[in-house]
């Protein structure tokens, strides 16, 4: 058991942002990594639709037979309910949803993620269910995932648009921030920049990989060697995906296989 990988999915290259702090913190795991690159952004989707591709990835990732499983896409944890599925899940949204309760001094936090997050209302509900005298600010962005996705992350067009969207958050004395879609980690210099010093960035993906070590740690399932490998799989087009990635994994990546998702 100890051997199996652990299955990372998102429906694109951003969740490659939480395989990156993973291996910062599990280096000698393996992993399966899943981004559906010909059915996104899922910011835009229906519920249904969305509930229906994560259906068919876990039923991949079963297959590849994964010892646990990150669900590195808030798009998909505002959506689907765990309990539904008979699976180990870590949830992006939770951790990031602590995380801006452990970073807040002033108990004023934005959020920005994609539209179905945010009209989920789930950092909301997520955030006050801990600490109710936190005041959440939400804005969505649905321009920007899909940038990133071009790998457009430090362009003009992703400041010009990050600019807009940071526009109402700018304004209101939020100190943290949450980076509530793991494309967003990709646009970090540039949110730093336009929200200044004084706001704290969170990437949930720093406190999720502890989370994910810690269950591994508990339950004795950390693959004990120093180096482990790592699968990439695209539903549709690899091109930017194997770039942006290699980009991010400061590594050359041999080969990304592309899965026909709707088989599963
Ligand atoms: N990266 C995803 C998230 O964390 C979704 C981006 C998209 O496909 O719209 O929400």
């Amino acid at each position: 058991m100890k051997q199996l990988p652990i299955g990372v999915f998102d429906s694109g290259v951003g969740g490659v942002t939480v395989l990156k702090r993973l291996l910062e913190v599990l280096p000698g795991e393996d992993y399966i990594y899943f981004g559906d690159t010909l059915r996104n952004p899922y910011g835009d989707r229906s519920s249904e639709e969305i509930k229906k591709f994560t259906g068919q990835i876990i039923n991949f990732m079963k297959e590849k037979k994964v010892k646990a499983l990150v669900i590195a896409c808030n798009t998909i944890c505002a959506t689907i309910n765990k309990e539904e599925y008979d699976f180990i899940f870590f949830d992006v949204l939770e951790a990031g949803a602590q995380s801006a309760v452990d970073a807040t001094k002033n108990k004023k936090v934005g959020v920005i993620a994609t539209k179905r997050t945010i009209e989920s209302n789930s950092y909301q509900k997520k955030i006050t269910e801990i600490d109710r005298d936190i005041e959440v600010y939400q804005q969505a962005c649905p321009e920007l995932a899909p940038l990133v996705e071009k790998g457009l992350y430090s362009s003009p067009v992703a400041y010009e648009a990050a600019n807009r969207c940071l526009e109402g958050l700018k304004y209101i004395d939020i100190d943290t921030l949450v980076l509530g879609c793991t494309h967003y980690p990709l646009l970090t210099p540039i949110i730093e920049k336009i929200m200044g010093e004084n706001v704290k960035i969170v990437d949930p993906a720093i406190k999720l990989s502890y989370d994910v070590k810690n269950y591994l740690l508990r339950e004795d399932l950390i693959n004990p060697r120093d180096k482990g490998k790592m699968e990439f799989y695209v539903s549709g087009s690899k091109d930017n995906f194997t770039k942006t990635a290699e980009m991010l994994l400061e590594r050359k990546i041999s080969e990304v296989f592309v899965v026909d998702i709707e088989k599963y």
